[in-house]
């Protein structure tokens, strides 16, 4: 075994996590969920959402059962709502063609929806003790840094060594220990900022550390400013109750339920007359909500607008009527969660 999967793995013994709610299982549902939550969130943020979605959908034929609804009200707030489609489309994908057991090889994984090389790698690994290599943000930094590997992480090329660097590492056998002993260094002591490299089980083998410059490592993708939107939301109140739409399937926030939005340049009472034949009397500006996606950053322009029933409002398809408390706990975003809870007077 190279020294460097030694000391990560002894490492672990000592100072890794040993009880996050998906380890102790070879149930390739539970493994696979809790990979597909862990893409892109934070593992004190995922537990709760983890926990909730197996209470809901225990297995992976309760879930290929399910409404695409019910699965994202168990989503809503988690964000990158396209993890939760395609958790839902693989899960129908696995009943239909794998006959309900998740195929064990990773290239078979991969082919799911939603399931990159990593993701793959990770559920062959943990649930059927495959010998696969993982590489991830947090990898991708340890690596670069522990070899010197120059170029930022998301180059082909950068890329390509790092998975060289990944499959070369993998020691014959402990590939679960040694996985998740790398997962844990990465989002613990090889932070991206102030690494603890005093405390690193590997430092004296690191190239960055011996040239004193860890931090330089991996190499930051060069990256434009985000750019800003504008964008309004309407809290349209009619009896007392709030009208929430559909979104379309995809795009942001693709198939939740929302609020009506109209572009920041209309005129909000032309906008309510035009689509529902009703002209709020005083329109109700609330503060702004800034809302971070990955590409750009939105900044929401809420406004009450209280209505007379109109004809036009009978309920179209894409069309809800909720008491504000109901809507708070429909699959909806998280910003328009925090407006409804406000508005039900939470
Ligand atoms: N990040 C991705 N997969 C993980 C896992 N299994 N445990 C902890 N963090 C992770």
């Amino acid at each position: 075994m190279s020294p460097f999967a030694t000391r990560l793995i002894r490492w672990h013994d000592r100072h890794g996590r040993h009880d996050l709610p998906w380890q102790g299982t070879r149930d390739a549902y539970r493994i696979w969920l809790s990979e597909v939550m862990l893409q892109q969130t934070q593992v004190e943020t995922v537990i709760p959402y983890y926990r909730r979605f197996l209470a809901r959908f225990p297995n992976v034929r309760s879930l290929a059962r399910a409404s695409l609804d019910d699965v994202l009200v168990i989503w809503s707030g988690l964000g990158y709502y396209s993890r939760a489609r395609n958790l839902h489309a693989a899960a129908q994908r696995v009943i239909a063609s794998h006959r309900g057991r998740f195929p064990g090889k990773r290239e078979a994984l991969q082919a799911l929806p939603g399931v990159g090389r990593t993701t793959a790698a990770a559920i062959a690994v943990f649930a059927y003790a495959a010998r696969e290599a993982i590489l991830d943000g947090n990898v991708k930094r340890v690596l670069a840094r522990h070899f010197a590997v120059p170029g930022h992480a998301g180059e082909p090329r950068t890329e390509e060594r790092l998975w060289k660097i990944a499959e070369s590492q993998l020691p014959r056998r402990n590939v679960e220990r040694y996985t998740q002993a790398l997962m844990d260094l990465g989002a613990s002591l090889c932070s991206r900022t102030r690494p603890a490299c005093e405390r690193c089980p590997v430092r004296a083998s690191c190239a960055a550390y011996a040239k004193g410059n860890v931090e330089a490592y991996p190499r930051p993708r060069p990256r434009r400013p985000r750019p800003v939107r504008q964008t309004s939301l309407l809290l349209v109140l009619c009896d007392g109750e709030v009208l929430l739409e559909k979104r379309p399937p995809t795009g942001i926030w693709g198939g939740l339920w929302s609020l009506p939005e109209c572009d920041s340049s209309e005129d909000v009472r032309e906008h309510c007359e035009r689509r529902w034949g009703a002209k709020p009397a005083h329109p109700e500006s609330l503060p702004l909500l800034r809302h971070e996606f990955t590409h750009f950053t939105l900044d929401i322009a809420p406004v009450i607008c209280r209505l007379k029933a109109t004809p036009r409002m009978a309920s179209e398809p894409g069309q809800v009527f909720l008491p504000p408390q109901e809507a708070a706990r429909a699959a909806v975003p998280a910003p328009v969660k925090k407006l409804l809870t406000k508005l039900a007077g939470g």
